[in-house]
């Protein structure tokens, strides 16, 4: 687990949580809702870029955070400093090798979406919830 020092609950100035079931509609669903609220927003950052790390982490809670009965959740906040928390809650209370992503081999098609969420300037950490699952956190600095 990883905190990158920036506290579970830091101050934000504007926040917006919604939670979708576990499915693939969902991806488009979070995709489609975190565009226009950053756009209502005027949020400074990259738009296209906050988008792509949605799917990414809404694709991972649906493939590796999926529980029967349960539903995810994606949460936006804007800090004091203009940066965005992209944070995605599941009810699987694990991380398996979290941050061991090595390269992937030529031709594997998995493993890449972490990789992405990385190469486009995301800070990722997770964390354990009160009361169920987890939430894996992405942030991304406005400029
Ligand atoms: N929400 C999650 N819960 C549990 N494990 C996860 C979660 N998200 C990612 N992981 C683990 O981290 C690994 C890397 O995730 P990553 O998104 O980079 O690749 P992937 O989902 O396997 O493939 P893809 O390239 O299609 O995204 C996953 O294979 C999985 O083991
Ligand atoms: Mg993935």
């Amino acid at each position: 687990m990883t905190d990158l020092g920036q506290g579970l609950y830091a101050p934000f100035v504007r926040e917006r949580s919604t939670g979708y079931p576990m499915t693939a509609g969902a991806v488009r669903l979070a995709r489609i809702h975190t565009r226009r609220q950053l756009t209502m927003w005027r949020w400074p950052g990259d738009v296209q870029d906050a988008v792509l790390i949605v799917s990414e982490l809404v694709t991972n809670a649906v493939h590796h955070g999926r529980k029967v009965g349960h539903e995810l959740w994606v949460r936006l906040a804007v800090l004091e400093d203009g940066a965005l928390l992209i944070d995605v809650s599941d009810p699987v209370e694990a991380f398996a090798r979290f941050g061991e992503d090595g390269e992937p081999a030529e031709g594997d098609e998995r493993g890449r979406g972490l990789r992405l969420v990385r190469d486009v300037g995301g800070e990722v950490s997770w964390f354990l919830r009160r009361h169920c699952g987890k939430t894996v956190r992405v942030r991304l600095a406005s400029a």
